[in-house]
């Protein structure tokens, strides 16, 4: 008999879907995770289970899950798991790539747009009922139109936010640790050194998942690199950024302004100094958001467990 733990409420077409395979235990409060103890708890004869990001899962999860064969997360980064301990235990982890690309390039790119014109700075101020007149300045921003913009992580996300800068006449450059000749050709992107990329972009872009070598890697050092009037965009994982030195990048003027849809604690404490910045916006997190996304990352990650549990490969294994 398979069980199965879904750490999340999910549409019950998909719960379904996974009663035709055997017993299913959902949390079913939609705006919040299973509490950890549940979860373990429900863990403790789970030979599958469904997780997001909100789930850490290390060797708790171990002790708590002797009979788990596969873990799968909704959502293409995997930082929240411990993948070779899970490995070493064989138990196959995965992951839903490709199917969110697009959405979270367009969201990336929206918030973008949406920082260089102020667009929340200046609807709050409609909203406010401070509007008295048309001004010559009034919410004057930055052009994306003829900007260099940098991609720090240019994999499927930061290559399908490079096909949108296409469209804008930018200078795309990006950093990876691998260089992509043939992305190069076609996404007419130049290959630059991290510090290059900081240095000489005019947005900087961060797509790059949460890893030992990128944790931290946008510290003190690294604001200081990038121009006064520069535009950072995080749509990687929050921990890649060193928020204290961000909020003081942004207080003194090393940096223009920041669009942030990944935070180092999710969600954001309220007394967080980076909400009440005017040249910070930050989201909650909704980078692959779109409905149909969510749709097809919630169908992988059931086609996966079914193909695991029936002994088959699954088809988005983390390896
Ligand atoms: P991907 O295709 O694997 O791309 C990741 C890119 O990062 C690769 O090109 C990789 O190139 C580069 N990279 C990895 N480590 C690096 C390092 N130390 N220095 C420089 N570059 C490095 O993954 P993806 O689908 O684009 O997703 C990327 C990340 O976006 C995910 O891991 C996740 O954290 C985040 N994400 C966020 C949202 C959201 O809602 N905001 C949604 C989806 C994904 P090399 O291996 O050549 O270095
Ligand atoms: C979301 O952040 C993801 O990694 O899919």
């Amino acid at each position: 008999m398979q069980k199965i733990v879904v750490s999340r409420k999910i549409p019950q077409k998909f719960i379904k879907q996974l009663e035709d395979i055997g017993e299913v235990e959902v949390w079913d409060a939609s705006l919040t995770p299973m509490p950890r103890e549940k979860f373990l708890t429900a863990l403790k004869d789970a030979t599958a289970c469904f997780v997001t990001l909100s789930e850490t899962m290390d060797e708790e999860v171990i002790e708590a899950a002797p009979n788990l064969k596969v873990i799968a997360n909704m959502a293409v980064g995997y930082d929240n798991i411990d993948v070779d301990l899970m490995q070493s235990k064989g138990i196959v982890v995965t992951n839903t790539p490709s199917v969110l690309t697009e959405t979270t390039a367009e969201l990336g790119f929206t918030l973008m747009l949406a920082v260089a014109r102020r667009v929340v700075e200046a609807e709050t101020y409609v909203q406010n009922g401070e509007w008295q007149s048309w001004g010559p300045y009034l919410f004057a921003g930055k052009d994306l139109y003829h900007a260099n913009v940098g991609i720090y992580g240019m994999g499927d996300i930061g290559k399908a936010f490079a096909r949108r800068l296409k469209g804008f006449n930018t200078n795309i450059m990006y950093h990876n640790r691998t260089r992509h000749k043939d992305d190069e050709e076609a996404l007419g992107a130049l290959y630059v050194s991290f510090e290059t990329l900081l240095k000489e972009s005019d947005f900087v872009i961060c797509t790059v998942p949460l890893t030992a070598e990128t944790r931290d890697k946008f510290d003190d050092k690294a604001f200081k690199m990038m121009k006064n009037d520069a535009i950072f965009i995080n749509i990687g994982r929050g921990a890649v950024v060193d928020e204290e030195a961000l909020v003081k990048a942004l207080q003194n003027g090393e940096i223009k302004a920041c669009g942030l849809d990944v935070l180092r604690e999710e969600p954001i404490d309220m007394k967080h100094p980076l909400l009440s910045r005017d040249n910070a916006t930050i989201l909650p997190h909704i980078g692959s958001a779109s409905v149909i996304t969510r749709d097809r990352m919630i169908q992988l990650c059931i086609d996966n467990i079914k193909l695991v549990l029936s002994e088959k490969e699954p088809k988005t294994p983390v390896v």
